[in-house]
């Protein structure tokens, strides 16, 4: 696997190419891993770079504002690792740098064993075995392991760990990472580009693709909700910090109801003259599908007790499920009357 990673390691912005001498800085691994975390390498790029030039050390992020992060990270999922990020960044600038040692890393908010192992071997040299879903599918693989995921993955991880070296743990995991992100691809694996195939007990009894193993996952549910788009003369729109705790939890949405698979129905903030956007916005989260209704209303003076008028936000600012109600609600209303 060294030797592959070598001649085909993948030139990402938080790699120390294995050809440079030096090591990894740990604020950049732990910043890319823990947005690499449920989010693929394509996504992440641009979000890297932009934390890693507007807060280019740990001191510099653990004195951002809250609310500036969570405007940064918009867009990228998960907000609760924004919010870990922050506290994180937070306890490693008080005590002056990262811990090296895996246990000491899983302490930490925001880290649990897979970003523990991967920056104590990526950034510090540290014999840790790193194990994500690409990894979990190369050994599923490598070995013809017929239990299904997920209870597969402590027999994974067994196996996974059997074959990390001593040394260069750090691009042995990263190898495996990139072996599984262009090779050991999920559905057409390219068995014949693949350094390991000669050890390949799944290739070798043929339909590597069949593995992992899955139980089949449930059917995802279908909630409902309603947001209100309000805009002042005076362009200032109504808008709510959502609650630390939750879903988008710490970001920036319009004012809406809770989602639910029984609708409540409309209950606007306020009594104005409310207009259905027409159409509906549509969103994937990990446990249900949503579908939100918009309605959308032009006023005068701001009511109280109704979240807050602010300035018009850089769509970008807000979560995506948040961004396309936003887009939708100022279409509607014209954007030119603001
Ligand atoms: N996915 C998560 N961490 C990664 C890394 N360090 N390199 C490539 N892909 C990754």
């Amino acid at each position: 696997m060294l030797i592959w990673y070598d001649a085909n390691a993948r030139d990402l912005p938080w790699r120390v190419s294995p050809k440079a001498t030096g090591r990894a800085d740990p604020y950049a691994v732990w910043l890319s891993e823990i947005m690499l975390q449920q989010t693929n390498v394509t996504t992440v790029k641009p979000y890297f770079l932009s934390f890693m030039s507007r807060w280019p050390n740990v001191f510099a992020l653990a004195a951002a504002r809250d609310s500036d992060v969570m405007s940064e990270w918009a867009g990228l999922g998960y907000y609760a690792r924004a919010r870990n990020l922050l506290k994180c960044a937070r306890v490693v600038a008080e005590a002056g740098e990262f811990p090296k040692s895996e246990a000491e890393l899983l302490a930490l908010p925001g880290i649990g064993p897979y970003t523990a192992a991967a920056i104590a071997s990526i950034a510090f040299g540290q014999p840790a075995t790193v194990v994500d879903g690409n990894i979990e599918r190369v050994m599923a693989r490598l070995y013809a392991v017929q239990t299904p995921l997920p209870r597969a993955k402590p027999e994974l991880k067994l196996l996974a760990a059997k074959l990390t070296p001593a040394r260069r743990a750090g691009d042995h995991a990263q190898a495996l990472m990139d072996l599984g992100a262009t090779i050991c691809i999920a559905k057409t694996p390219r068995c014949g580009r693949c350094p390991l195939s000669q050890y390949c007990a799944a290739y070798k009894a043929g339909g590597a693709e069949l593995l992992p193993r899955r139980l089949a996952k449930k059917a995802r549910p279908t909630r409902q909700g309603i947001v209100y788009f309000a805009r002042r003369a005076d362009g200032h729109v109504l808008l709510e910090t959502r609650a630390k705790k939750g879903l988008l939890g710490g970001m920036l949405g319009l004012v809406g109801d809770e989602w639910s698979e029984a609708p409540a129905g409309f209950a606007p903030p306020f009594v104005a003259n409310w207009k259905p956007v027409a159409g509906n916005i549509t969103h994937v989260f990990t446990h249900f599908n949503l579908i939100l209704k918009v309605y959308c209303a032009q006023v005068e003076a701001a009511r109280p007790n109704a979240g807050r008028f602010m300035p018009a936000p850089s769509p970008e600012d807000l979560p995506s499920v948040m961004r396309k109600a936003y887009l939708a609600g100022r279409a509607a209303l014209g954007e030119l009357s603001s």
